[in-house]
């Protein structure tokens, strides 16, 4: 028996969702450090110029082929070609991958809410020994991690309107409010104006082919795309709601969400001179270390930034979720809460594996890869899946489907205008696949893990040939 499929209440709800599934730890948690170390305004610039210019061409794309199909990432596919299937089959093994390690760090965001209100982040000193004492410890950040993806699975089990969506509508706006409040803090301190130098005046002598790949990455990441994320969102779209504009909004949140982290961040780490490159830990670490420095304001915008972090966390994990639940109940008929549950403990024991390899098995890594779990799932998807696969759904719309389709799909068959449908059109058949092509060349030439790109591109090609059937 078909059920009816759900669909967005309203336009508003399906923008915060989207936004939420966009705005995340690739905001808040990765956008930071990777600016820290990549020299900070020229990295922004480069990021920049591939979220307006790729970004927002294939996630209208995303948006497009999600609802002219009316099913998650591989039905999609599928739905048009069994030659593609391996394409959408690629984008659920990526929300495994992701979801293999991003609860992980949702559930420190989630411990340190709690550690920010019992004080054990006062101690300016002993906070980074603490970090690195918790993610280490075999037992506990599991927990959290548990914890982390209880709240997805309540959210995605009661579904698109009931679940997501509501969710979003609350949590989108609360996270605006508290970002905003600790970078307005920050940018009141003396010595605020060097980070928004650093943030905002490019220095070109750190940009290397890399730079390029890791931008690209981030871009994709950050903005859900590449696996199929905002085609499944795309599918509950109601007929009439407007494309073009719900992507411009979404990427333009995003993009706003990024720079306000920056924001949050960078004043206040100059102001009180630390050290902008330290890595992963930038948001852990060094962020507690300057609310330590700020007398009795500092634990409440710790607390406050660390809901926001947990918040923007929460919205986007769902949507990774959503996109193998979507899958199961498209494809394989799976009941809804079936497919949470199944899908929730698979992620569970991924995550597992992931918080271990930081912890005991942080001398070990998989054999001739060089990297433990966590990294490994990290690394595979974030600089080789996403942008591969944003570059096979811009192939797909792009060849695959009529231009016609795509125009009257666009413009809710003639309801609504798109001038600008040329120049999408242009960018997303040729500029997007060769703009991808040459990124990846360059980082292939000066990446660091050479063996697991390759693995990457292996998984892909065996894709390809054995996944018709899924
Ligand atoms: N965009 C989210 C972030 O920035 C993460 C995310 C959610 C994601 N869904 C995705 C990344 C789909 C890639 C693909 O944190």
């Amino acid at each position: 028996m078909e059920t009816k499929r759900e669909h967005w209440g309203t336009r508003f709800g399906f923008i915060m969702a989207a936004a939420g599934s966009a705005v995340g730890l690739g905001n808040i948690w990765r956008f930071p450090y990777l600016t820290g170390a990549n020299g900070g305004g020229a990295f922004i610039l480069i990021y920049l110029g591939f979220i307006f210019l790729i970004g927002s061409t294939v996630m209208l794309a995303e948006f497009t082929v999600g609802r002219m199909t009316q099913k998650a990432a591989v039905g999609a596919y599928k739905s048009v070609s069994r030659n593609w299937t391996f394409a959408g089959v690629m984008g659920v093994l990526s929300a495994f991958l992701i979801m293999g390690f991003y609860p992980v760090v949702g559930g420190w965001a989630t411990a340190y809410i709690l550690k920010s209100v019992t004080g054990l982040l006062s101690d300016s000193a002993a906070i980074g020994d603490a970090f690195g004492a918790f993610i280490s410890a075999p037992i506990q950040p599991l927990l959290w991690t548990v914890l982390f993806m209880l709240f997805n699975i309540f959210i995605v089990i009661r579904g698109v309107g009931k679940g997501i969506e509501m969710a979003s509508k609350v949590l989108m706006p609360l996270l605006i409010i508290l970002l905003l409040s600790v970078a307005g803090y920050g940018l009141t301190l003396p010595g605020a104006q060097e980070g928004i130098r650093f943030l905002f005046v490019p220095d070109f002598s750190a940009v290397t082919g890399n730079t390029f790949l890791s931008a690209l990455g981030q871009a994709f990441f950050s903005l859900s795309l590449g696996m199929g994320c905002m085609v499944t969102y795309g599918s509950y779209l109601p007929k009439d709601s407007k494309l073009p504009s719900s992507a411009g909004v979404v990427t333009a949140m995003d993009t706003f969400f990024a720079i306000l982290a920056g924001v949050a961040i960078f004043p206040a780490l100059f102001a009180f001179g630390m050290e902008p490159a330290v890595g992963p830990g930038l948001v852990f670490v060094v962020v507690p270390q300057i609310f330590a420095r700020m007398g009795f304001i500092g634990p409440v915008l710790s607390l406050v930034f660390f809901v926001a972090l947990m918040i923007a966390a929460l919205t986007s994990s769902v949507s990774l979720l959503e996109v193998v639940v979507a899958y199961l109940m498209d494809e394989k008929k799976w009941q809804r809460s079936k497919a949470v549950i199944a899908t929730g403990l698979v992620m569970l024991v991924l995550c597992s594996l992931a918080s271990l390899s930081l912890g005991i098995w942080s001398g070990w890594t998989i054999p001739g890869l060089g990297v433990g779990f966590f990294d490994f799932f990290d690394i595979l998807t974030d600089k080789v899946f996403l942008a591969i696969g944003g570059l096979f759904l811009a192939v797909f719309a792009g060849f695959q489907l009529k231009k016609e389709d795509l125009y009257r799909e666009l413009t809710n068959h003639g309801e609504t205008t798109f001038p600008l449908f040329d120049a999408w059109y242009f960018l997303l058949k040729f500029i997007v696949p060769v703009a991808i092509g040459i990124v990846a060349i360059f980082g292939l030439l000066d990446i660091e893990q050479p063996v697991l790109m390759i693995t990457g591109l292996v998984i892909i090609g065996l894709l390809a040939l054995f996944s018709k059937k899924l």
